[in-house]
């Protein structure tokens, strides 16, 4: 353990205001906070300062305006450009008038549903600029996903592209902002689209604005100064029903603690390149593709491309090696997705890693396998950390710019210094050191964490109601003897997808809405690739079906509903689901039968013959 890491962490308990004060003292105020946490009030809730002009401004205003601050690489169109400080600046401040010119203002909000462009980074530090509440919707969801979020966080606005470029396809975007804007019952005054080459889109007169002309009109607006506590942006994610949750981020905690951990867990110094391969439509996205590098004064790299096939299993570390990227940042998935294409590590071995430090790791639980194959082959530290959409920025993790080091494939790491965990049985009584249990965090939470959820202050209480004093995590884990902290699963319905984070809750919900659906259950198994897939049971109501048919139909009211990210691509139609005698479904048994494991009859089963056909499927008999 590092000497800096304990002095922090140490500091950051027993002073939790005076630690963060400090650390606060990273950023530009127009009026210093002078207070810390406040019951009621949050983080540094007397402070003013604008988002914007701490990842933007300031550096030019500093001095730095020829440096680069973004670099996007494209390779599905080919495309590598940079942006310095003094050019970030510009196209900022031209997209903030545009956005201003439409009348939004401070707290209102815009939705912006565009692919990993600059464009989707300016539109995303311009409603800072202006004060406004950006919402950023992930491009793999439908248009029914996208209403919803339209209906919740009502907009005035939406920012879009005609067109997102998946791997080798080229996916219209305007249909389905149409399709979901005629789904929606909150009408948005204003569609700002952005055309671009690989497919052009149709404009609705009177409502679609076209970007470029609008931005060659526009007048650069100022930076707005607002309060700490004042909406950064609203990000949306899966909950454990068919709503997702709208998870509300404020701008001065958030800056604080982007500009904290991009020095002390991620060792990351002004004029760096800091690459988070992810995507602006989730948290890792907000926090360390558009702002975090930013506020820190480093490069951030934007990259537009999968981990393979754009143009192959070499592109990471050609990506990494040609831009100098110093600290690199990925899901799990993404590693496996290049070990399977590429198992002995030749791209690796070929291109290098230029002056790579070490690969950061998040979104879903990193299987030793991949960190023991990718320490192998980068000959670099490859650590994992755990963070939520709740939480911002990382809670556990090691913290390579305190000089840590220690690390142990399977474990997320130590907390960070701000958070405190416990590990807790269902009455909230400690479980026993090494046993799991529900991962908990005492209160208050460190800055940057997550201030409510959009219209809904009951389903916020309930993340702190069960265990008082503690945030519920909704993760299981255990502490081991060396107090490195393992994160193993959800205790709730959620999965993780490929790093994408579902709700089965709301599969099963879709599923069960067809008309032939009498009941179903939605189980997440594991998979080699994309850490876990779902997979529908179903049962249809009482008649004649083509279970084929149902089948396909179930896959694509799926993917029509939620979304592509969804990838439920298998559904069994069954007689009946194994059920207790209380009528629960046995959830843990369908997942231990889809994944090949053998099992014996659970002795709570009300219905043995159930489990039966479902384990034939599986080419399983009973244990
Ligand atoms: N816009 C539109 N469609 C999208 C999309 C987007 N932004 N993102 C994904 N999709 C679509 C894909 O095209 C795919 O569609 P298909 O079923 O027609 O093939 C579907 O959604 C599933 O996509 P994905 O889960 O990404 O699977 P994949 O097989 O295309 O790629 C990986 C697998 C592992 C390469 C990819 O998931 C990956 O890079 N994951 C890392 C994710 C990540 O960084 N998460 C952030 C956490 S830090
Ligand atoms: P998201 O809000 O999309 O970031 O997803 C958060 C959830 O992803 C967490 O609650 C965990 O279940 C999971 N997760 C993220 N990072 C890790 C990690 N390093 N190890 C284990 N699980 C993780």
């Amino acid at each position: 353990m590092s000497q800096a890491y304990m002095e922090s962490y140490a500091a950051s308990r027993a002073d939790a205001n005076g630690f963060w004060l400090k650390a606060a003292e990273a950023i530009v105020w127009q009026v210093k906070p002078q207070a810390g946490w406040r019951d009621g009030e949050g983080w540094f809730a007397d402070g003013v300062m604008n988002t914007c002009h701490n990842a933007v401004d300031r550096h030019v205003e500093a001095g730095r305006g020829d440096d680069i601050a973004l670099i996007y690489e494209s390779p599905v169109t080919d495309t590598r450009t940079t942006f310095t400080f003094a050019q970030l600046r510009d196209h900022v401040a031209r997209t903030a008038g545009m956005i201003a010119a439409q009348g939004v203002g401070k707290g209102d909000r815009v939705i912006i549903y565009m692919p990993m462009i600059p464009q989707a980074l300016f539109a995303m530090l311009a409603c800072a600029r202006i004060g406004a509440i950006h919402s950023v919707v992930f491009g793999g969801f439908a248009a029914p996903e996208l209403a919803k979020r339209i209906d919740d966080a009502t907009p005035q606005l939406l920012l879009t592209t005609s067109c997102g470029i998946e791997g080798g396809k080229v996916i219209p975007y305007k249909p389905l902002v149409d399709h979901a804007l005629q789904l929606a019952q909150h009408k948005v005054s204003g569609v700002i689209l952005l055309q671009r080459p690989q497919a052009t889109a149709p404009m609705q007169d009177g409502r679609d604005i076209d970007w470029a002309g609008a931005l060659a009109q526009a007048e650069p607006a100022d930076c707005v100064p607002v309060k700490a506590t004042d909406p950064l942006y609203i990000l949306y994610t899966s909950g454990t029903t068919g709503m997702p949750k709208g998870v509300v981020r404020q701008n001065g905690g958030h800056a604080v603690v982007l500009a904290w951990s991009m020095a002390n867990i991620y060792g990351i110094q002004p004029g760096e390149v800091f690459w988070a391969a992810s995507d602006v439509g989730w948290v890792v996205g907000h926090s360390y593709i558009a702002y975090g590098p930013l506020i820190a004064g480093a490069t951030t790299l934007l990259f537009e491309g999968k981990p393979v096939g754009t143009p192959d299993a070499g592109t990471f570390w050609r990506t990494i090696a040609r831009n100098d990227v110093r600290i690199f940042f990925t899901a799990p998935t993404a590693i496996r997705a290049v070990r399977k294409e590429d198992p002995d590590g030749r791209f690796i071995a070929d291109i290098g890693t230029g002056n790579l430090r070490a690969m950061f790791l998040a979104g879903e639980r990193a299987d030793p396998d991949t960190i023991h194959w990718a320490e192998e082959h980068l000959k670099l530290p490859v650590i994992d950390h755990w963070w939520q959409t709740e939480l911002g920025w990382p809670a556990l993790a090691t913290c390579l710019g305190l000089g840590d080091t220690r690390r142990k494939a399977g474990s997320a790491g130590f907390p960070v210094p701000g958070f405190a965990f416990r590990i807790v049985d269902d009455g909230g009584e400690d479980v026993p050191a090494g046993e799991t249990g529900k991962v908990v965090m005492t209160m208050p939470l460190a800055p940057g964490c997550y201030a409510g959820l959009w219209n809904n202050e009951a389903g916020y209480a309930k993340a702190f109601a069960t265990f008082p004093g503690h945030y519920e995590t909704g993760d299981a884990g255990h502490i081991d003897a060396d107090g490195f902290v393992n994160i193993m699963g959800r205790t709730d319905d959620i999965i993780n997808v490929a790093g994408h984070r579902l709700s089965t809750g709301q599969m099963e919900q879709i599923v069960a809405s067809h008309p032939a659906i009498a009941e179903c259950a939605v189980i997440g198994v594991d998979d080699a690739l994309k850490g876990m897939i779902p997979m529908a049971f179903a049962v249809a109501k009482v008649g004649q079906w083509d279970n084929a048919a149902l089948e396909r139909e179930i896959v694509k009211m799926v993917r029509d509903e939620l979304g592509p990210v969804a990838a439920l691509k298998e559904v069994h139609v069954v007689g009946a689901l194994p059920k207790t005698r209380s009528g629960k479904i046995l959830r843990a048994a369908l997942r231990k039968v889809a994944a090949g494991e053998k099992i014996a009859m659970p002795p709570t089963i009300e219905s043995p013959a159930a489990l039966e056909a479902i384990m034939a499927l599986f080419d399983q008999a009973p244990a």
